[in-house]
């Protein structure tokens, strides 16, 4: 499902990627752990195709990135892959249910099928009756999930999450990370997750390691 062969990355003179290899197979849902400035989440905007490795190779269902271009690139991101961040970075002068809908539009779904589609996964996660508020309507459980149904609307293969949960109360988190095994079992999608939280990591099906820009023990 994903592959990273060789990935190194370079800031100047700083190396943060020493030679990355990891293979993830589809429906896993696997985390990121790892102390601050280890290069994880380096690591994971070059495996959504949002920076680019000096070296290496990075694969998306046999599909060999680092040989395409800008423009075919970003269509394939917003095709196959569903970023969730920390903040939620939702657009504050738009509802929730059209935050959601945004991906949809830029992949040329029409209106229609975007509303319903949108709907149908705000539904899924109980946020129905909060899809006409704004962002600074709704709580920061609610915002981050509304973020989540908008990282699922084109129904990417993959969802990569940067410390989805760092912003939040101990009961929204494991919400949150309740619905990432929840969205698996029912559509198969593969998860990476970044994320300092150690009662996500144990429940993971696979936890990485990331030390000083390598993968120390799986
Ligand atoms: N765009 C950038 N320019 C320069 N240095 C960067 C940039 N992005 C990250 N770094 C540096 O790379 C190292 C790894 O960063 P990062 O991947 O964000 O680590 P983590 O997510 O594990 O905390 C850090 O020392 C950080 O300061
Ligand atoms: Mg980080």
């Amino acid at each position: 499902m994903i592959k990273l062969e060789g990935i190194t990355k370079s800031f100047g003179s700083l190396q943060v990627l020493k030679g990355i290899d990891l293979e993830i197979d589809k429906g896993e849902v696997i985390s990121i752990v790892g102390p601050s400035g280890a290069g994880k989440t380096t690591l994971l905007q070059i495996m959504g195709t949002l920076d680019a490795p000096d070296e290496g190779t990075v694969f998306i269902e046999q599909t060999n990135l680092s040989r395409m271009k800008e423009k075919e690139l970003s269509a394939f991101r917003n095709k196959h892959i569903g970023f969730v961040f920390q903040f939620h970075q939702l657009l504050p002068e738009f509802t929730a249910v059209e935050n959601v809908m945004i991906p949809a539009f830029i992949a040329g779904t029409s209106t229609k099928e975007a509303t319903a589609r949108a709907m149908e996964i705000l539904e899924f996660m109980g946020l129905t009756d909060r899809a006409s508020h704004k962002p600074n309507e709704l709580s920061g459980g609610e915002k981050q999930r509304v973020a989540v149904a908008r990282a699922l609307i084109n129904q990417p293969t993959v969802i990569l999450a940067d410390e989805p949960s760092g912003s939040l109360d101990t009961h929204n988190k494991e919400e949150l990370h309740q619905l990432f095994f929840d969205l698996r079992n029912r559509f198969g999608q593969t998860f990476v997750i970044v994320t300092h939280d150690e009662g996500l990591a144990r429940i993971t099906d696979r936890t990485i390691y990331m030390i000083d820009g390598e993968i120390r023990k799986e």
